[in-house]
């Protein structure tokens, strides 16, 4: 009765990586429990989620035919669509939310278009936007750019609502640091970045630029926000639960997931009762749903 916090599964959505060149699954060596789905088992693999209760999932491709431009994610058959369409039809209930940013898609791994060494914002601007109308014709409920481009919230409610998806919500990473923490996802992506992204993430110094920039995404037609990383940045998703109305997300991403499965492995702390900690600390700091690689234990096991 006096408890308040509370932690259900309906509260999560669950990362999943397809990868298009595998035959068959392969385990994430950087995130034990998780693997690389083949396109081929994906549909499977989204049924067998689905029966156990999962009720959401973010979908990212790993790409066999990354170029300059991260072309495959603008075309219709490209493998961003074609996993869409596959989640959709094998679990037509699931919330299936895309992830639209080009490094998954890029051969020099950088989130947009890169023009004399620099990430291109403005140039971006308009990719994203037809990267979002494609993965919305495909069938996704929830677009979630995380690029970090300013003005891409803006762009892409403008493309799909030119393209007719009015009632497609727009789930903005509006706070994204350029954190440590993403290497173990870097790594299952298979993206080789040269570089980093200091030029358009955020400074991890910044607590308040973190209040600015989710307020921008907001005016800029955002459904929710997002704080990422999670458990580095407890204070940030505090401030931004204060600062606005919107649904909050916050993404315990691949570092933080590797963190607590590698040190349970090592007999340093229970697995459980960490994660547990973990996710109920994420809820307390005020975000409304938690986007993490342990949503299939908590749904398999409870929390
Ligand atoms: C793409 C993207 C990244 C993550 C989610 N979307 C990687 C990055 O910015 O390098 C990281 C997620 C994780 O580490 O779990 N922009």
């Amino acid at each position: 009765m006096v408890r308040e916090t509370d932690l259900n599964v309906s509260d999560l959505i669950y990362p999943m990586f397809v990868d298009e060149s595998l035959t068959e699954n392969a385990e994430i060596a950087l995130m034990p429990g998780m693997s690389r789905i083949a396109e081929r088992r994906f549909a499977d693999e989204i049924a067998r989620v689905a029966d156990l209760g999962i009720r959401a999932v973010m979908l990212f491709g790993v790409s066999a035919k990354k170029d300059a431009a991260g072309s495959d994610a603008l075309r219709s058959d490209g493998l961003l669509a074609r996993m869409v369409r596959l989640a959709k039809s094998a679990a037509p209930q699931l919330v299936v939310v895309a992830d639209i940013c080009f490094c998954e898609y890029t051969d020099h791994g950088h989130c947009g278009v890169v023009r004399d060494g620099c990430v291109d914002n403005d140039a971006t601007l308009s990719k994203l936007a037809r990267q979002a109308v494609v993965a919305a014709a495909a069938g996704a409920d929830i677009v979630a750019p995380s690029a970090m481009m300013d003005g891409q919230v803006a762009a892409i409610r403008e493309a799909l609502d030119t393209a007719g998806y009015t009632l497609t919500p727009i789930m903005a990473y509006s706070s994204k640091f350029a954190s440590a923490f993403y290497g173990p996802f870097r790594a299952a992506a298979g993206c080789g970045l040269q570089g980093d992204r200091k030029a358009y993430q955020m400074d991890v110094a910044n607590r308040r630029e973190a209040v600015r920039e989710s307020q921008a995404d907001e005016c800029e037609g955002a459904d929710s926000l997002m704080v990422k990383p999670a458990m580095c940045h407890l204070d940030v998703v505090a401030d931004v639960r204060k600062a606005t109305l919107l649904p909050l997300a916050a993404y315990q991403v691949s570092g933080e997931y590797a963190m607590i499965k590698f040190a349970a492995q090592a007999g340093a702390i229970d697995e459980r009762k960490a994660v547990r900690e973990s996710l109920v600390a994420i809820k307390r700091a005020g975000a409304d749903i938690i986007l993490t690689y342990f949503a299939l234990d908590v749904a398999r096991e409870g929390i």
